[in-house]
């Protein structure tokens, strides 16, 4: 049976522990002058070593040939503690053993003198699971701890352990391991399995790992399984990562408004048996870094990524703008959620990417108004004749058709001619959300990635959260707070409505020409519910 490469290589001695020298060489003096503390406490997160070293004080403590404090292995005393066999030391998952009677009989026992080894070693994992009486048990024997009785206590949660017991023991903290030292440490354990390990390849693993070794091995496990030959690519393989070119190049499709690209690439990773779901999960990972590449002073302490990849996160956050980015990762969002409740994710995802590549224009307008409110009026208002030619020259796309639009014999349908009745995108809509997010911050996150049309001296607002409707129906603040950031961005007066859509969606029988359009026929015959803006 294959054994778990994190069990293989635990650390035997002192001076194989990684990253926690402040420990091991405290620990190391301490054992090596005869005075070890009667109780210690690990704290630190998982796989970082607290479980070795607890091991390792019991054989350390017990061996019969010692080294400068670090055991030598092969005594009987270290092999008895190895293979469970000495039965001085005891090892207690508090997670499963939390009850007071636990302690009790550990505390008869403890009195006892060790049958063989020097100290009795109790190692009790997870301590902070203890119930508050055994806790209180516990403390009886580290108040008047009998002289040949030693306890490591290790923990994930240190606040969760009473203060009385604290004061009791001597307190490690282990820290999360440095990625360089993970990456070292794979190097020597692929040396030793007969893997060859990429330095690249490694350094990504590390940064997956977080800091925990376990974690770190256990990845390299996974990737060895796929090849012994381990490159970056093997671990995106194994890991069920799509490269990170290819979220690149997604976002570049987005950004570029290129909906046929954006479309054409989902389909690329449909043919490698990529999961939508895990792609559309990535690509929420990808635009969260480009947030945090735009807006942290230090981006590598929260990327999990090679340095060359920071600096291409760095590059194109520095060209996307942040309501681009922001609303992309809500749209990718509501789509990760849809897609729990359908089993139609590709085409959510296609979906998504419609949404995503027609936001671009949007908040290209949001990001001149944010710069500069009078430019940026004056620049909505160029934009919106640009886009009411759009609509004259692309009318089934951009067009939304009022209830009464015409017969569907029609091939390409006007806008409609009744005034009340005809609806046009209302194109700066993202500044007078940029207004918002300054005069009423709650109402502008609710209407994040909303769209708004006019309907004569009417706006219609298209919203898919909930909250927003309620909103505006029952306070009049919100109200007026939105009708004045659309007389700001306008210089106008409307009313506010809200939009109901997807009438449209119903009259478009025309045979669908490019992508988009065999998207929507293809969602429309899915039953999956969907509106055309
Ligand atoms: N500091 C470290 N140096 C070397 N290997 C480590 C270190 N920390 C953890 N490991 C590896 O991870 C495995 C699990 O570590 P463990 O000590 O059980 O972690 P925990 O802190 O959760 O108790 C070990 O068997 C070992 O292979
Ligand atoms: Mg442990
Ligand atoms: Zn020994």
């Amino acid at each position: 049976m294959h054994q778990a490469l994190y069990r293989i290589w635990r650390p035997g001695i002192f001076d194989d522990v990684v990253g926690q020298e402040h420990i091991t060489t405290t620990l190391k003096n301490e054992i090596a002058a005869g005075r070890p503390a009667h109780a210690y406490l690990f704290i630190g997160s998982r796989g970082t070593g607290k479980t070795t070293c607890a091991r390792i004080v019991a054989k350390a403590v017990n061996c019969l040939d010692a080294q400068n404090g670090n055991p030598c292995g092969q005594c009987e005393m270290c092999r008895g503690i190895d293979n469970g066999s000495l039965v001085d030391v005891v090892e207690i998952d508090a997670a499963s053993n939390n009850g007071v009677d636990n302690i009790r009989d550990l505390r008869e026992e403890a009195n006892f003198l060790p049958n063989a080894a020097k100290y009795r070693v109790y190692i009790i994992d997870e301590v902070h699971m203890l119930s508050v009486s055994a806790f209180n048990a516990l403390l009886k024997i580290l108040e008047e701890p009998p002289s040949h009785v030693l306890f490591v206590l290790a923990t994930t949660e240190v606040h969760k352990v009473p203060a009385t017991i604290l004061s009791r023991c001597q307190r490690f903290d282990f820290r999360r391991i440095d990625s360089g030292v993970i990456a070292g440490r794979l190097q020597q354990v692929a040396e030793g399995e007969g893997f060859r390990l990429d330095e690249d390849a490694a350094m990504l693993i590390a940064r997956m790992a977080d800091g925990g070794m376990r974690d770190a091995l256990s990845i390299m496990d996974l990737c060895s399984s796929y090849n012994r030959d381990i490159t970056v690519d093997t671990v995106s393989q194994a890991t069920g990562l799509v490269a990170q070119d290819y979220l690149f190049k997604l976002a570049e499709a987005a950004h570029a408004r290129n909906t046929g690209e954006f479309l054409e690439l989902v389909g690329q990773a449909g043919q490698s048996y990529v999961e939508y779901d895990r792609l559309c999960e990535q690509l929420i990972g990808h635009y969260r870094n480009l947030m945090v590449a735009k807006s942290s002073k230090k981006p590598e302490d929260l990327i999990v990524c090679l340095p060359e990849v920071l600096e291409q996160y760095k590059e194109q956050a520095r060209r996307f703008p942040v309501a681009e980015i922001l609303q992309t990762l809500t749209i990718l969002q509501e789509t990760l959620g849809a897609m729990t409740r359908t089993t139609y994710r590709r085409t959510e995802l296609e979906m998504a990417a419609v949404r995503i590549c027609e936001l671009r224009g949007q908040t290209a307008a949001a990001e001149i108004a944010d710069t500069s409110m009078l430019e940026g009026r004056l620049a909505a208002l160029e934009q919106r004749l640009v886009s009411g030619a759009a609509v004259a020259a692309k009318p089934v796309q951009q067009e939304v058709k009022a209830p009464a639009a015409p017969p569907k014999a029609e091939p390409a349908p006007k806008p409609a001619a009744a005034a009340d009745a005809a609806v046009t995108p209302f194109a700066e809509w993202p500044q007078v959300l940029t207004v918002l997010s300054k005069t009423n911050i709650p109402l502008s996150g609710f209407l994040v990635s909303s769209r708004a049309y006019f309907q004569g001296n009417r706006v219609l607002i298209d919203c898919r959260n909930s909250m927003f409707l309620d909103l505006v129906r029952n306070n009049q603040k919100a109200k007026d707070d939105l009708k004045k950031a659309i007389a700001q961005v306008t210089g106008q007066n409307y009313g506010i409505g809200p939009y109901n859509g997807g009438a449209a969606a119903e009259e478009n029988t025309q045979e669908p020409t490019n992508p988009v359009d065999a998207l929507l026929s293809n969602a429309k015959a899915a039953g999956i519910p969907i509106e055309v803006k």
